[in-house]
């Protein structure tokens, strides 16, 4: 904390101290992040287990919807992490579709840091590239842990190419994984082929095919991206998936719930992923049960499950606003250290009770 002497004219007592207030933008939060794949899955994924373990509070996301926008959303994530982190904070995040063809991403974001003993917001971040990375890292966490049982795969699909399917391949392959093919679908001619010059540019290596089925795509990747932005299940064929690959079902509903019935079934967190119409929660309400679940991925990764490999195994991850606090705390520690913290002075000022 950076005290502020606020004392006023003529006064014999000193003000007390501003609380301080940092204002990170993207070019910072991506400098903290950039190159870093490797550290931020660990961070992330320790993040998730102290979740998993009972020291978090995350409460459902709370969804506004606007009926003269219908495919629009913005989405607020409150949360509270303990452990090292002890920090509160909230993730504000918006998702209008139709900003792509305007040129301008999909999601845009804030997230505020509380401070855990004062209350007091001590941060606002830029926060769709946390989001991003946030995402990316428990997905190439989850790649690992479901391969556990079974071949690694080699070869990968990515269903959907938009910037969430860009971070996950960074995140691929900044933590250890390559590839001797990578395929791509996209509804969007464009979008697959932007796709396809970022992994070129990479350095990715392997075969690169862009598919215009997504039969083919699914069929010949032992590991299935999705990363659309559909609002229902599209994919509906059981037999695309006879060779039981690897799926990171991040955008959540790809899926036919029957394709999930017939799979091994992981998710981050059961209360938060079996609501809104997720792939998971179609598959709950068609049977009325749960047994359609595995476990969550703190089961995999702590070994108390164990995913056949004689079927496809599906990690939905609902997205944890824990996992935000916990990058998000990594990046304004980081601008700390480097002294580059930007604060606004006196952000907070009617701090004397009776003026
Ligand atoms: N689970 C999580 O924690 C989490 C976190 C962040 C984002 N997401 C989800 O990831 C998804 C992708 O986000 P993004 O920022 O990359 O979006 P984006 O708009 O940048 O890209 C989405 C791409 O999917 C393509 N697409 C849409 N429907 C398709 C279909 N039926 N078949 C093939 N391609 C299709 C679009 O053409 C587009 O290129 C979103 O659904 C978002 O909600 C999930």
């Amino acid at each position: 904390m950076t005290a502020l002497d606020a004392t006023a004219p003529g006064s014999v007592t000193p003000g007390p101290a501003a609380p301080p207030f940092a204002v990170i933008g993207g070019a910072q939060v991506q400098q903290a992040l950039q190159g870093r794949e490797r550290r931020v899955t660990e961070l992330v994924t320790a993040a998730y287990r102290l979740h998993s373990a009972g020291d978090s509070v995350n409460p459902p996301s709370c969804f506004l919807r606007f009926p003269d926008r219908p495919s629009a959303r913005i989405i607020a994530l409150p949360a509270s992490i303990g452990g090292q982190l002890r920090v509160d904070g909230v993730k504000w995040i918006s998702s209008f579709p139709e900003n792509v063809a305007a040129g301008l991403p999909r999601a845009s974001a804030v997230l505020i840091l509380n401070d855990h003993d004062t209350g007091y917001p001590f941060a606002c971040l830029e926060s769709s590239i946390i989001s991003a990375t946030r995402t990316a890292a428990l997905a190439a966490a989850a790649a690992s842990a479901l391969s556990q049982d079974r071949d690694r795969p080699v070869r990968a699909g990515f269903f959907g190419t938009g910037l969430i399917a860009r971070y996950i391949h960074t995140f691929l392959a900044g933590t250890g994984w390559s590839f001797e093919e990578i395929g791509v679908h996209d509804l969007s001619a464009s979008s697959a082929a932007g796709f396809r010059g970022y992994l070129e540019q990479s350095g990715a290596g392997g075969q690169i095919t862009v598919h215009d089925q997504p039969e083919q795509l699914i069929r010949s990747s032992d590991l299935v991206v999705f990363a659309t932005v559909a609002g229902q299940p599209h994919v509906t064929e059981l037999a695309w998936f006879a060779h039981n690959p690897v799926v990171l079902h991040v955008s959540l509903r790809d899926l036919a719930p029957e394709i999930l019935l017939a799979s091994a079934n992981v998710v981050d967190d059961v209360q938060h992923c079996l609501q809104a119409n997720t792939s998971p929660h179609l598959a709950e309400q068609l049977t009325g049960n749960r047994d359609f679940l595995d476990g969550t991925l703190d089961d995999v990764l702590a070994g108390r499950v164990r995913l056949p490999a004689g079927r496809p195994a599906v990690f939905s991850p609902f997205g944890l606003g824990v996992l935000d606090l916990a990058v998000g705390k990594y990046v304004y520690d980081e601008a700390a250290r480097s002294g580059q913290l930007h604060l606004i002075d006196g952000f907070f000022h009617e701090l004397r009770r009776y003026g």
